[in-house]
């Protein structure tokens, strides 16, 4: 049964999850190797709940009862000896992660899962650095963790059903709508989706078929999309989506994973979207929107 959750990496995802966890009644502890990183998540973590709290949406004592069952750590030692699932969300680098399961495996009990927050590797990247390769899983989580109820759960040929089952038990305890893979792919399901969106926005824009703001409105006012491709590249950052492509084409070889030359310009002027007030749109001083 799982009582204990540790989460490795308490950045921007990490910090959500451990917070998840502890507001569906586990203990959750969320370890980084940075002290500053744990006293930043502590402290947006408290805003956000207190604003939950000033807006009707969750009670006072379920927040203060979420907190006391959340702790925060630098000591990864005695957090995962008593952990029963362990949740990594620490940087997206291969090695980083190669080492911190080998470093799990040696000092959890035998019988925790070792599952990755990953959105691009692979669990069965990982499961070859511990000996227990089928209590080794992905447990993807969308940004933000607090909010977004989709989590995907993707097995590898190592992984056994009852770590899936019971990964998926611990979504669905979590509030969660897990998403089960058949078989690992990298990307899962609804990035892919996403990403073959964005390609095929791009290739009409390139091809001059439409607009920036005629896509986009396509994709809100036909498809019921909530925000169109372009106006969410922008929000995220048109780089992270451009190094996405360059890391999927050095794994590929493909060229068709190659950043098109739309977003390759937007990138080298430095038009990166709503961060740098320019990106498909432009955005003024109030963050209103204007179209190029
Ligand atoms: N940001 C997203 O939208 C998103 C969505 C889904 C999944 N993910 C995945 O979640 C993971 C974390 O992403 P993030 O956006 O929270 O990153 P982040 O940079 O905000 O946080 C990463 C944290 O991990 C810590 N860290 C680095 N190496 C560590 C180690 N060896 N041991 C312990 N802590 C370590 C860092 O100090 C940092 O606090 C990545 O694998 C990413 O692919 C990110």
């Amino acid at each position: 049964m799982i009582e204990n959750i540790l989460v490795v990496g308490c950045g921007a995802m990490g910090s959500q999850i451990a917070m998840v966890g502890a507001l569906a009644g586990y203990r959750a502890t969320a370890y980084d190797l940075d002290p500053a990183a744990l006293d930043r998540a502590a402290a947006a973590l408290r805003a956000r709940l207190d604003r939950d709290v000033a807006r009707g949406r969750r009670t006072r004592s379920d927040v203060d009862a979420a907190f006391d069952r959340l702790g925060f750590t630098t000591d990864l030692d005695t957090a995962a000896a008593t952990a029963d699932v362990v949740i990594e969300a620490a940087a997206e680098d291969l090695d980083v992660k190669r080492q911190v399961f080998a470093r799990l495996d040696a000092i959890a009990p035998a019988h925790a899962i070792l599952a990755t927050n990953s959105s691009a590797i692979v669990s069965s990247q990982l499961a070859g650095a511990t000996t227990r390769p089928d209590r080794v899983c992905n447990l993807h989580f969308f940004n933000p963790a607090l909010v977004m109820r989709c989590v995907e759960v993707v097995g590898g040929p190592h992984t056994s059903p009852a770590t899936v089952d019971a990964v998926v038990d611990l979504a669905r305890r979590l509030g969660k709508e897990p998403v089960v893979l058949r078989r690992e792919i990298p990307g899962f399901v609804a990035n892919r989706i996403l990403n073959a969106v964005r390609d095929e926005a791009i290739f009409l824009l390139e091809e001059g078929v439409a607009s920036v703001e005629a896509i986009d409105t396509a994709c809100r006012a036909a498809l019921g999309y909530p925000m169109g491709p372009f106006e969410l590249m922008d929000l995220t950052g048109v780089d992270i989506g451009y190094h996405a492509k360059l890391a999927r084409y050095a794994a590929s070889n493909d060229p068709r994973d190659l950043p098109s030359r739309t977003v390759t310009e937007l990138v080298a002027r430095g038009d990166l979207g709503r961060k740098t007030g320019a990106g498909f749109y432009n955005y003024d001083d109030r963050g209103d929107r204007h179209v190029h």
